[in-house]
């Protein structure tokens, strides 16, 4: 059996809160819930074993309740130094010495599956693993006074051990026998452990990634922050497109572009589209009336509404110094107050059907730019809600993306740049299209990159 043991029994003095720093809320849920997340969703982890300090051994409990949550099996009383912790594990698994225990610290909330898998697979010819990135920093050797260079190893055989951290069981368990016979014996982590009392023992290294990083310090924790928020999904198998067949699918600002284009895709594959938009059908999601009504119209033919989509948005790309207050307003009033009025009259055909609600935003969201001020940070505030509604909204079964397309050769973004050369635009299918394999995800919580295909540039 492949086990994970996610080691959570430290106290995180360096962070200083305090709460233990692997229950630290980023976006949205705590650090070792996103870790843990990890290990539950990767096919070759059989089992999920929790080390933690017993004071939390309730906390982690009703978070395994609540995240429905299938492989944690145990949840170990930690020690005080983290080898401690990892040997909690080893004697609660040493009935079968053939397990393969994968440590990891509970506090690398953005491991890869990637890494992960690697780590799995070395384990076929290597009894131990570690991960490690390359040292970009030089490394000196300081000596006792801890103020003077004694050594500076060339950085070329210099990396930075992360983890997870990979065994035999039978292997980890025989090093640490060894090692606490030492008197000499000083924590170090596990695969030290197997390097130091086990010589002749092959230690191999996966890749790690820098974003694989340890939450240590109050620094970490804004770049936590951005990196979840960065991180986006991306679509890598096409779904089947019948699954569309007898779904009913509302768009707002479906009269042109990406909303158009979806609903053409959606009713070949036998959808139901209704499209509204301020051209076509006077409904605007500023008022919040106007999306009611289309809403309840839609409801009182089908009976059912299984995907709100909102493609509604207005760009102006000006200096915010020369423009007029009232194209500010019409802006926010559409592109922020707009997306909250769809939400929000959207909840109750959602809740029922299951469904999903489908945002927009830009690629200007992660960074602010000249002359979008209005556009771009109200593009920001569409990934940050929807972060927030599809957490809120998970117990009602709902799903909530946004979609994040590069530049794309819509009507709006003629008017705003002109023409440019059809080699640099996403085309309004593409971005229809990956937004059909959204719906029929089961993401929540996304932002979808969809970005130019090479073919094109
Ligand atoms: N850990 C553990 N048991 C311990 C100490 C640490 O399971 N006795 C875990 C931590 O919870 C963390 C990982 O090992 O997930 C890495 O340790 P570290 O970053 O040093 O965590 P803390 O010991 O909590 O932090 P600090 O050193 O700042 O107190």
């Amino acid at each position: 059996m492949n086990i994970a043991v996610i080691l959570a029994g430290g106290i995180g003095s360096r962070l200083g809160y305090e709460f233990p720093k692997q229950f630290f809320k980023v976006a949205g849920k705590s650090v070792i819930e996103h870790t843990i997340d990890v290990f539950e969703n990767n096919q070759l982890i059989d089992e999920i074993a929790v080390v933690v300090h017993a004071a939390y051994t309730s906390t982690v409990e009703t978070m395994v309740l609540n995240n429905g949550w299938k492989k944690v099996r145990k949840i170990l009383k930690g020690g005080v130094e983290r080898y401690e912790s990892s040997l909690a594990a080893i004697s609660a698994y040493e009935d079968d010495l053939n397990h393969n225990l994968i440590f990891h610290d509970a506090v690398r909330p953005m491991l890869s599956q990637h890494i992960l898998n690697s780590v799995v697979a070395a384990l076929e010819k290597y009894n131990a693993v570690d991960v490690a990135v390359p040292s970009t920093d030089t490394i000196i050797k300081v000596d006792e006074s801890g103020e003077l260079i004694e050594s500076v190893p060339n950085r070329k055989y210099l990396m930075r051990g992360q983890t997870p951290q990979a065994f035999k069981l039978h292997t980890i368990k025989k090093a640490y026998e060894i090692a606490l016979q030492d008197p000499e014996f000083s924590s170090s982590d596990d695969c030290g452990t197997v390097v130091k009392y086990l010589p002749n023992e092959k230690v191999f290294v996966v890749a790690g990634e820098e974003a694989n990083m340890k939450l240590t310090y109050k620094e970490d924790t804004y770049l936590l922050d951005k990196l979840f928020q960065l991180r986006s999904a991306n679509l890598h198998t096409k779904v089947d497109y019948h699954l569309l067949k007898g779904k009913v699918i509302v768009i707002f600002g479906g009269s042109s572009g990406i909303g158009q284009k979806m609903a053409e895709i959606a009713q070949e594959y036998g959808a139901q589209v209704f499209s509204f938009s301020r051209k076509c059908s006077q409904t605007d999601i500023a008022d919040k009336n106007s999306v009611k009504e289309a809403l309840q119209k839609v409801y009182n033919i089908t009976q059912r509404i299984d995907y709100v989509v909102n493609t509604a948005a207005i760009l102006k790309k000006e200096p915010l110094m020369n423009m007029k207050q009232s194209t500010i307003e019409q802006m926010i009033r559409t592109n922020y107050d707009g997306m909250v009025n769809v939400a929000i009259e959207s909840y109750p055909y959602l809740k029922e059907s299951k469904g999903q609600l489908l945002l927009y935003t830009s690629s200007s969201y992660t960074r602010g730019r000249a002359f979008y001020s209005i556009y771009s940070s109200t593009k920001a505030a569409a990934v940050n809600f929807t972060q927030a509604l599809a957490q809120e909204w998970e117990p009602a079964e709902i799903k909530v993306n946004v979609i994040n397309p590069e530049r794309t050769k819509t009507p709006m973004r003629v008017m705003n740049f002109g023409n440019e050369p059809d080699s640099t635009l996403l085309s309004s299918e593409e971005v229809a299209e990956v937004s059909l394999q959204t719906l029929l995800s089961d993401f929540t919580g996304q932002v979808i990159d969809i970005k130019l295909r090479k073919t094109n540039s």
